[in-house]
């Protein structure tokens, strides 16, 4: 049962009038979390102030599909992110609540928990909880205020009684911002993907490649024992297994601006670091369910795989601060095609029967 304290009323920056209410009435017995981390991958490191609880969980999941975090209430973070496209949307660049085109693709945030030197194709923020603040207040995303969403979270009961749940808070005043952005990053950090991928099959010893996949895997990582020829494709030293990326940001060919780094139209990393030596150099990707996310890069300009590897097979464009494992491979359509089938191994689609990542709405 919820209880309103007498008239004690409170008025918040914007104006609006709404009562405390007392929360204690509801039982508040956290039941911590541990996801099932796929054969091979790292542990999962979940920040102290934020352990994975059943109910925090289930309030991020809220929060993610929830429109009410949106200026007009028509969009919600799983707009740019949806579930069945592996949490990014398919598109170049995204579209705003005010229909305003961002000038960056909407990143997959698949095994994002374990993306932990930065976020964003240029790493401009650290933490899941910093991350999430930003979307609801960015005029090219949701452009909300956070007083106006805490306001309306306050005033539901059903969110009352998920916050009191998962973060045992006696009182709607304490509804903030930072436990909605809590939430939100615990249900990001379940976003688990690797399980049932063949490549993770095989590493347990539950599987084998086909030929085709393990000429891919061959170039792909070199291990340089094809017969007759010693080239490699590189692409391991930026997509390291066991989650196919380094995270660390590089500039892997896109853009010809020879020695002047000024050029880039997206400076990205030296945007962010005030450092010219980084223009150009965005986030490495992971790979996992890659071959369902096109279009591909930080501005969504390769149509498929196949004019992903030829731009890789050509050495990319060339700027100074190009990555030296950026050159012409020279493989033929064989190895393009054999190294795309190996990319293919990296699918699971598996977790997204996990109820706990479904829309509730
Ligand atoms: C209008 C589309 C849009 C909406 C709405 C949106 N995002 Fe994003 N998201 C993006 C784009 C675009 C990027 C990449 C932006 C950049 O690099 O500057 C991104 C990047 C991210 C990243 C970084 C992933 C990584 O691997 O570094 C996270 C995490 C994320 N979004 C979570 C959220 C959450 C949580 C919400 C809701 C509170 C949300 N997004 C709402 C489009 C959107
Ligand atoms: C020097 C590091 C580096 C190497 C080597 C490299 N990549 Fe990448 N890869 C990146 C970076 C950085 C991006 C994102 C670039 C951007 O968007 O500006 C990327 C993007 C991609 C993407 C698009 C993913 C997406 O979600 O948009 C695919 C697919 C890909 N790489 C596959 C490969 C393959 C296959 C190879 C080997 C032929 C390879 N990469 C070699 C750094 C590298």
């Amino acid at each position: 049962m919820l209880v309103f304290i007498g008239f004690s009323c409170c008025e918040d920056p914007g104006g609006s009038m709404f009562e405390d209410v007392d929360l204690t009435d509801i039982v508040y017995d956290p039941v911590n979390y541990e996801p099932e981390i796929p054969f091979g991958f790292p542990a999962l490191e979940v920040p102290e102030d934020n352990p994975l609880t059943l109910d925090g969980i289930d309030l991020g999941r809220h929060l993610f599909y929830d429109p009410v975090l949106s200026l007009d209430s028509t969009m919600s973070c799983s707009s740019c992110h949806l579930p069945e496209l592996h949490f990014q949307d398919n598109q170049a660049t995204s579209l705003g609540v005010d229909g305003i085109n961002g000038n960056r693709s909407s990143m997959s945030l698949v095994n994002v928990g374990f993306s932990y030197n930065g976020l964003f194709w240029d790493g401009r923020v650290q933490t899941l909880e910093a991350q999430a603040l930003l979307p609801v207040e960015d005029e090219v995303e949701l452009h909300n205020t956070w007083p106006n969403v805490i306001d309306k979270l306050k005033q539901n009961p059903f969110y009352q009684e998920k916050f009191r749940k998962a973060f045992g808070i006696e009182n709607t005043s304490e509804i903030t911002k930072e436990l909605a952005a809590k939430a939100i990053a615990s249900f990001e950090r379940i976003i688990i993907t690797g399980h049932k991928a063949k490549y993770n099959r095989v590493q347990a010893g539950l599987g084998f490649f086909s030929p085709e996949e393990a000429k891919g895997l061959d170039l792909f990582e070199d291990t340089s024992n094809i017969e007759s020829d010693s080239l490699d494709a590189e692409c391991s030293h930026c997509h390291v297994a066991p989650l196919f990326t380094t995270n660390f940001y590089e500039n892997n060919g896109l853009d010809s601006v020879g020695d002047n780094l000024s050029l880039f139209l997206d400076k990205g990393r030296g945007a962010f670091l005030n450092d010219p030596a980084q223009n150009g150099k965005f986030k490495v990707p992971t790979l996992y369910n890659v071959g369902f996310t096109a279009p591909y890069m930080h501005d969504g300009r390769m149509e498929d795989l196949e004019e992903v590897l030829h731009h890789y097979n050509s050495g990319g464009k060339n700027s100074i601060n190009k990555n030296a494992n950026i050159r012409p491979l020279e493989l033929n359509e064989e190895k393009i095609q054999a190294l795309i089938t190996f990319m293919n191994t990296l699918v699971d689609t598996s977790y997204l029967e996990n109820e706990m990542l479904q829309n509730p709405f």
